[in-house]
């Protein structure tokens, strides 16, 4: 189990701005057994616009927390005083590098960035897209032999997005199995588990590039190794950076998405024939599904000292903007606790907001979109299976666990 050591809260936070509200502790947020932890998160919009939140990171950090959508954007369209340089991955193991290019600042993140936005462009996901059906109707066919019965996050969520980071990478689908369980080591498991999983990742990443330099093939470690960055070779160390990034984005994200998105179809069969009916509905409702369900708890690092909204945020304080509060904001949204999968105008921020904006967010929606096309074609009403509650939770990247459904 999780350990939430909380560290002391500092002396410059106003008592009267310590809110009891946690995205790992609070109500909903633990692991719980048919549990909403996106709409528990919304309880902040009946206080204030900032506050602190004493135990706020997976190792027991607080963070002041913005809650309103617009001052989101304001805090993750200025890296100079909200820096993301916090080496989230590389600390597991007592190390301070940066994933790339997640945790650089500009002008180094642009670099990194006009480097690899090509390779995840519109034109990319499009030659991907017959990959990405085939293996999702591959799975959900499998599926529908064995039975009318699966555990959705086992059976389908997870080899489906890991399949597709494969081919996104060139490789073989051999070590599917071991790379699954390498993800849910690190995203879910103890503390004892994380460094051991996070070493694994590492080492594969450096022996694809070594393996890529000693012989180039058409894919994008190929790519990376061969890549210039202000007319020099890239480093290892940014190599490596970049690669352990790639590996974990595009994973838990991806299968956490789909999770809550069948969870929510399970539960609401009039919005499953809705869109079996009229599939080409698909791609709005997976925006609207997108904004109510989104994953990723985005902090910063303030580098410098900053008013903000009465709240005396000070160097090195840590600052979340948690687009599970943005997205339920009642001033950006029309009853933003409804579900309407024929939402339009809708801005949400489940991608991120600024330079950081999600690289992969073509590829996902694609994945998304296609996942609920051939989900919906084979598979008829379906619903959470008697007896069973899928465990969802909260944290860094919110989850749900044992999805199982049922369509006998
Ligand atoms: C539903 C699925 C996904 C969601 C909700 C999501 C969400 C996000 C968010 C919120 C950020 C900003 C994080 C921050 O600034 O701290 C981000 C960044 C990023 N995402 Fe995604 N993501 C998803 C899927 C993917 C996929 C499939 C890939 C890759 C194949 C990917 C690659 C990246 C990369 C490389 C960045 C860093 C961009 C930068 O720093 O400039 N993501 N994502």
């Amino acid at each position: 189990m999780e350990t939430f050591a909380a560290h002391p809260v500092p002396a410059h936070v106003p008592p009267d701005m310590i809110g009891d509200f946690s995205l790992f502790t609070s109500p909903g947020m633990a692991p719980t057994p048919n549990g909403d932890p996106q709409a528990a998160s919304a309880v902040v919009h009946g206080g204030p616009p900032i506050f602190y939140s004493p135990v706020n990171t997976r190792d027991g950090r607080g963070t002041w927390v913005i809650t309103r959508a617009q001052d989101q954007r304001r805090v993750l369209q200025d890296p100079e005083s909200f820096s993301s340089h916090r080496s989230i991955f590389a600390s597991a193991l007592g190390e301070s590098w940066p994933m790339i290019p997640l945790e650089l600042d500009p002008p180094e993140h642009g670099k990194f960035r006009s480097l690899l936005n090509p390779l995840l462009s519109p034109k990319r996901v499009m030659a991907l897209e017959t990959a990405v059906r085939e293996r999702s109707a591959f799975l959900i066919d499998r599926i529908a032999a064995a039975g009318t019965s699966c555990d959705v996050m086992k059976d389908f969520a997870f080899p489906f997005a890991v399949n597709i980071f494969l081919r996104f990478l060139g490789l073989p689908d051999d070590r599917l199995d071991e790379f699954v369980g390498w993800a849910n080591d690190l995203f879910h498991g103890d503390n004892a588990k994380r460094p051991a999983a996070a070493r694994k990742i590492i080492a594969f990443i450096d022996d694809l590039a070594a393996q890529r330099r000693a012989q180039s093939v058409d894919d994008f470690m190929s790519f990376l190794v061969q890549s210039k960055i202000d007319d020099r070779p890239l480093t290892d160390a940014e190599i490596r950076g970049t690669g352990v990034l790639l590996f974990v984005a595009g994973l838990d994200t991806v299968a956490a998405a789909i999770g809550f998105d069948l969870n929510y179809l399970a539960r609401h069969v009039d919005d499953q024939r809705l869109l079996r009916g009229d599939p080409s509905r698909i791609v709005l409702a997976a925006e609207e599904l997108l904004r109510a369900y989104p994953t990723v708890q985005m902090i910063r690092v303030a580098t410098k000292d900053v008013d903000f909204e009465g709240a005396p945020i000070r160097k090195g304080d840590y600052v979340s903007c948690a687009t599970m509060i943005a997205n339920r904001d009642p001033a950006e949204f029309d009853h933003p606790e409804r579900i309407d999968l024929a939402r339009e105008d809708n801005r949400h921020t489940a991608f991120a907001y600024g330079p950081h904006r999600c690289l992969g967010s073509h590829l996902a929606r694609r994945e998304i979109v296609v996942a609920l096309e051939e989900w919906l074609k084979r598979i008829p009403d379906f619903r959470i299976k008697e007896g069973t509650a899928p465990v969802t939770y909260g944290g860094h990247v919110f989850g749900i666990e044992n999805l199982i459904l049922d369509w006998s």
